[in-house]
């Protein structure tokens, strides 16, 4: 083990400990798949492929069609004592761990519209959940108390969480906010569809900060940032700055696919320390993201060793919610970063 992990130390940047070669070692044995691999492993992507890369010039797996174990990899997980990764999670719920008995409903209307979407764009690393997520989010945001008659602001919306917002004729006022202007338009022309007057959607690249007006003007807000912390330090801070004070609401998406626990950590320092909020709730791979169709042209592409579009969901995230106190403050100041904003040496999507 030790000789595997100072082989991995050598490739990657990212943190390695018995425990992540553990994982991936027993995502084996349950799939041959590589990005089924690294979602039930939950390591960050370059490094199961590094941690993989290792096993193999170790003898212990063979990459084929799959990945499997050798003989000598055989011998070596029994005398390690390392099982079968079972992943048992609600058929109910997908582990979501919220019913959509009461939302069927709006789940169907919202597939419809959303048949026409604009696809997902690489240069601004987007990527959408499948709409059952979607629904699932405003069934958890109302059942926190955080939609009913509140202002709600969405940063960055390729998920289309603004139009089942719409739908779902919960909020006071939705004000949308998204770099890209094909969905801008998109939401706009729903919006008009269903004639509903009560959504502002603006253009704006989320470096910037928010128009003053939105300055602690709202009761919740959702986001999804790229998953740096440099990305997660300006759209949840811009959230929070929006937010209007005490006791409201922030929720967004934080992977294990692209962060590790280390990168986990300074994401929940810059939450608590620099931001001064609560986390009242972190639910274990609530978003599943389609494959988004760009997946040549990704670095994860690029490591993977088998060149095998995925068949599943593979890209999850676990879902935040935060809850701002007293001396709680955001994030407002215009930040001048380049490509950093959407990429470290744990990321993989883009
Ligand atoms: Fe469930």
């Amino acid at each position: 083990m030790e000789r595997i992990l100072e082989k991995v130390r050598a490739k990657s940047e990212i943190p390695v400990y018995d425990k992540s070669v553990e994982n991936v070692l027993s995502a084996i044995l349950t799939t041959s798949d590589f990005w089924k691999i690294v979602d039930l492993s939950e390591e960050p992507l370059p490094l199961v492929a590094d941690i993989i890369r290792v096993l193999e010039e170790e003898g212990l797996v063979k990459i084929g069609n799959g990945i499997e174990f050798t003989e000598k990899g055989n011998e070596f997980i029994k005398s390690y004592g390392i099982g079968k990764r079972d992943d048992s999670v609600c058929e109910c719920c997908e582990g979501r761990g919220v019913s959509l008995k009461n939302y069927q409903d709006l789940l169907k209307k919202f597939k419809e519209i959303v048949k026409n979407r604009p696809m997902p764009k690489h240069e601004y690393d987007q990527g959408f959940v499948t709409p059952e997520c979607t629904i699932s989010r405003i069934a958890l945001m109302n059942s926190r108390g955080d939609l009913f008659n509140k202002d709600v602001l969405v940063l960055g919306d390729d998920d289309l969480t603004s139009i089942a917002l719409m739908l779902s004729n919960l909020p006071k006022r939705i004000v949308v906010v998204d770099i890209d202007d094909r969905l801008i338009n998109f939401i706009k022309e729903v919006a008009e569809q269903l004639n509903y007057k009560n959504i502002e959607v603006i253009t704006l690249d989320l470096r910037k900060p928010l128009p003053e007006k939105y300055s602690k003007a709202f009761d919740t807000f959702i986001t999804d940032p790229p998953e740096t912390v440099y990305a997660v330090k300006t759209f949840i801070g811009r959230g929070i700055s929006a937010l209007k004070g005490e006791r409201r609401a922030g929720y967004f998406g934080i992977t294990r696919r692209e962060s590790s626990l280390d990168k986990w950590r300074e994401i929940q320092r810059t939450l608590i320390n620099d931001f001064n909020v609560v986390i009242t709730d972190i639910i274990r791979n609530f978003n599943h993201y389609v494959n988004w169709g760009y997946e040549e042209e990704t670095r994860a592409w690029k490591l993977s060793p088998i060149k095998k579009k995925p068949e599943d969901i593979w890209y999850k995230s676990y879902m935040f919610r935060i809850e701002t106190l007293k001396d709680s403050r955001g994030f407002e100041d215009e930040v001048d970063v380049g490509d950093e904003l959407y990429n470290d040496a744990e990321s993989s999507t883009t």
